[in-house]
């Protein structure tokens, strides 16, 4: 939604509690509310932010600005949880309210050093001409989510960027900590910056260069790089804006990519025998993924459902955004599988054979097999007159095909209104997370994933068959008290 400049950048105690209280109320007023899904309790959700795992739980902060669906003066919300299915606020911020962060609390990931939440980020500022400035700084969370900030700006933009300096991943490589930073370089290329903490201290931290990843330099920036190791393989993920469509096919008005990398060269900063570029979901919207590895060995990753510079139907609503399940990573045949954390199978209420349906309550799991050589099309948030979101899976051609241009609420139209992948000629399974207006689609266990929002009409909840013969089951979801995650 597009807001001016002042509306967006007001200081959060100008705010007055009527007006708060107005906002809150127009939320509560959407019908379109997910209920297993992470969404802001007000206000613009984007990227996930910090993370981690720390003091016995999973932490994950939302980049929020509260006042509205739009870009304005961001902050981090905090939630944690114990399963990665169910989060909760806490009700710890990190608020732009220094020189440092004057006009928002940027990007950023964590790290547990000694009993503390290092919430490494970046500080964007601007001057009174609106030049800006991008700064990476730092803050502790401690036990009892107490916030203090840095004093000191940790890392300062250097000569060979622009303005566009951001999301410092931080992350332990063989007993080194590192941090990568997405940049645009003065050519107006994307690239990402490698440092390393002098002495492991976190407070200080010394360049180390520029990754090379294989990458051509096509984006304008990259935004949200996020270096993970699967099974000793690195992964880097990350959000190459403008990225030439000769090197990817894509539809988003930005595409979340990643390489999959043979090993991580610190001498010459290099990831060794990175693959091609390649799309990490074949959706309408997944974007800013955030990944780390746990202490226990995994590599998980979430992303925002949603994008940058696009109007969405709760707007009028005064929100938009939400995050996506938590997936966790593997690599099976040099294949990047990411698929639900296996707590997920807890929000199962009830269960029964699949067929079609005329009513559903919109959160629900399908986890169905699609016969070889078969052309299926079922039709999800389905109305009596045929309206729906198609869902195609083909093991005939090797194609699935999503279309969203008869569900619901139009939006976003511009950049098309179907989204499709290639997939092998044989049977396939696909599970499917449906929470009211959000559908994660999982092909074969996670090799390609589509994820999308979906905005209903008023009796827009069947399930159609509308060609095919997929067989499996009908799983109905319910959060933990019922209750949405804000
Ligand atoms: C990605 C992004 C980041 C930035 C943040 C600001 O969506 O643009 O690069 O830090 O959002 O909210």
């Amino acid at each position: 939604m597009n807001l001016p400049q002042e509306t967006r950048y007001r200081a959060y105690s100008d705010w007055s509690k009527e007006e708060i209280a107005k906002i809150n109320e127009n939320v509560n007023q959407s019908p379109w509310h997910a209920s297993y899904h992470i969404e802001p309790r007000t206000g613009l959700l984007n990227d996930p932010n910090g993370f981690s795992f720390f003091n016995g739980k999973y932490n994950l902060f939302y980049q929020n600005w509260p006042f509205g669906a739009a870009h304005g003066l961001k902050e981090w919300i905090h939630t944690e949880s114990d399963d990665l299915v169910h989060f909760y606020v806490t009700g710890a911020e990190l608020r732009p309210d220094t020189e440092h962060d004057s006009h928002g609390a940027y990007s950023g990931s964590a790290y547990e050093v000694d009993g503390k939440l290092f919430l490494f980020y970046t500080g964007n500022v601007r001057d009174k001409k609106w030049i800006r400035d991008t700064l990476q700084i730092g803050a502790w969370m401690d036990k009892d989510h107490n916030i203090t900030k840095c004093e000191n700006i940790l890392i300062h933009k250097p000569a060979d960027v622009t303005e566009h300096f951001r999301d410092p991943q931080i992350f332990n490589y063989k007993g080194q900590l590192y941090t990568i930073v997405g940049a645009q370089n003065l050519e107006k290329s994307g690239f990402i910056k490698v440092y390393k903490a002098t002495d492991n201290n976190v407070e200080t931290w010394e360049e180390v260069g520029n990754l090379d990843f294989g990458s051509t330099g096509s984006e304008y920036m990259i935004e949200c790089p996020n270096l993970l190791f699967v099974d000793e393989k690195p992964v880097i993920i990350y959000c190459p804006q403008g990225l030439d469509k000769s090197e990817l096919n894509y539809d988003n008005i930005y595409p979340n990519t990643f390489k999959i990398c043979q090993s991580f060269d610190t001498e010459n900063i290099k990831l060794v025998g990175a693959s091609e570029i390649q799309n990490l979901d074949y959706g309408f919207e997944a974007y800013a993924t955030q990944g780390f590895n746990t202490p226990d060995g995994r590599t998980l990753i979430v992303s925002w459902i949603g994008l940058p510079d696009i109007d969405y139907p709760t707007d009028k609503y005064n929100y938009q955004g939400a995050m996506s399940l938590v997936k966790e990573l593997s690599i099976k045949d040099g294949k990047l599988y990411q698929y639900p954390v296996e707590a997920i199978t807890s929000l199962r209420a009830s269960s029964e054979q699949f067929t079609a349906k005329a009513e559903t309550n919109n959160t629900y799991e399908l986890e169905l097999t699609f016969p070889p050589n078969q052309k299926s099309e079922l039709l999800l948030f389905s109305d009596s007159k045929g309206n729906g979101l198609s869902l195609i899976v083909d093991t005939k051609e090797g194609k699935i095909i999503l279309d969203r241009s008869k569900a619901g609420i139009q939006y976003a139209t511009d950049f098309g209104t179907i989204r499709e992948c290639s997939i092998d000629t044989k049977e396939t399974t696909a599970n499917i997370f449906v929470d009211n207006s959000i559908i994660e689609i999982f092909i074969n266990k996670g090799e390609k994933v589509f994820t999308s929002r979906v905005f209903p009409e008023k009796h827009q909840n069947g399930i159609q068959i509308k060609s095919g013969e997929p067989t499996g089951k009908y799983f109905e979801l319910k959060y933990q008290n019922g209750s949405k995650i804000n």
